[in-house]
């Protein structure tokens, strides 16, 4: 497979976001224009009373919320592989690999979380700064276990012998991540708003808003959303009753 056909249609370029973004604006009818007027960015539309704000701390919440859809498919897919490794698509596996380098990885973790929040943390008083190392080693153990996917999805089958190390590395890097981002938003982002006074956090709101429209050139949560639900769909796995528990033995 060429590498531009790869691009189109893992849908992240390695390199960069651009392709994130020229995807999301070529699958975008009126409908993913209607989308991104809804951005976190614009003023009130006629009829509507005000903006809404995104908070510093919620954007990085909704960011986890983001990378832990991409953790479901990751965990469906560790079932899958095992059951019937010729039923998961890689490119499907490839694209969630993109997307948790360029969105998680490389903004969520690099730009915002090791620049902003954990410094500020670890100087902090409290259980909170105790946690930092731990997570930024995370972050690197993570970033070894995207490449190692990214390699092994690249091809347009999975080898037989790579079904289950590839399964072992997606289960390890989900309770991993999962535990991860627990950490961050009940221990380390609480932690962050405590030391960081009220002005500033408003100012840094601002300051992630900007991040994010330098490093997509748009709405990069609005992206990534949309492209994980179109991920999602293509795999099945949109619908959430699916999910709902069985009733318990009476
Ligand atoms: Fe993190
Ligand atoms: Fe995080």
């Amino acid at each position: 497979m060429d590498s531009k056909r790869r691009q189109l249609i893992t849908g992240i370029s390695l390199a960069g976001a651009g392709v994130l973004i020229s995807a999301c604006r070529a699958n975008s009818g009126p409908a993913g224009s209607a989308t991104n007027e809804n951005t976190k960015n614009e003023g009130p539309k006629a009829g509507e009373e005000e903006a809404l704000e995104v908070t510093a701390t919620e954007d990085l919440m909704r960011e986890h919320g983001i990378l832990r859809r991409a953790l479901l498919v990751y965990q469906e897919s560790t079932v899958k592989l095992r059951q019937d490794a010729a039923s998961v698509p890689p490119d499907a596996l490839e694209k969630v690999a993109n997307l948790f380098r360029v969105f998680g990885e490389d903004y969520h973790e690099r730009k915002l979380e090791e620049v902003f929040i954990f410094p500020t943390v670890k100087k902090a008083p409290g259980v909170a700064a105790g946690y930092v190392d731990v997570l930024s080693a995370q972050h690197a153990r993570g970033r070894e276990i995207t490449d190692y996917v990214l390699s092994i999805t690249k091809a347009d089958r999975i080898a037989s012998n790579s079904v289950e190390p590839l399964a072992k590395a997606l289960e390890a890097f989900v309770r991993m991540y999962e535990h991860h981002a627990a950490v961050e938003d009940t221990v380390i982002f609480p932690a962050w708003k405590s030391a960081t006074g009220q002005a500033e956090l408003d100012e840094l709101g601002e300051k992630f808003e900007e991040i994010e429209h330098e490093q997509f050139g748009d709405d990069g949560y609005e992206m990534a959303l949309k492209r994980m639900e179109e991920i999602e769909s293509s795999l099945g796995l949109s619908n959430l009753d699916m999910f709902t528990a069985p009733a318990p033995p009476k």
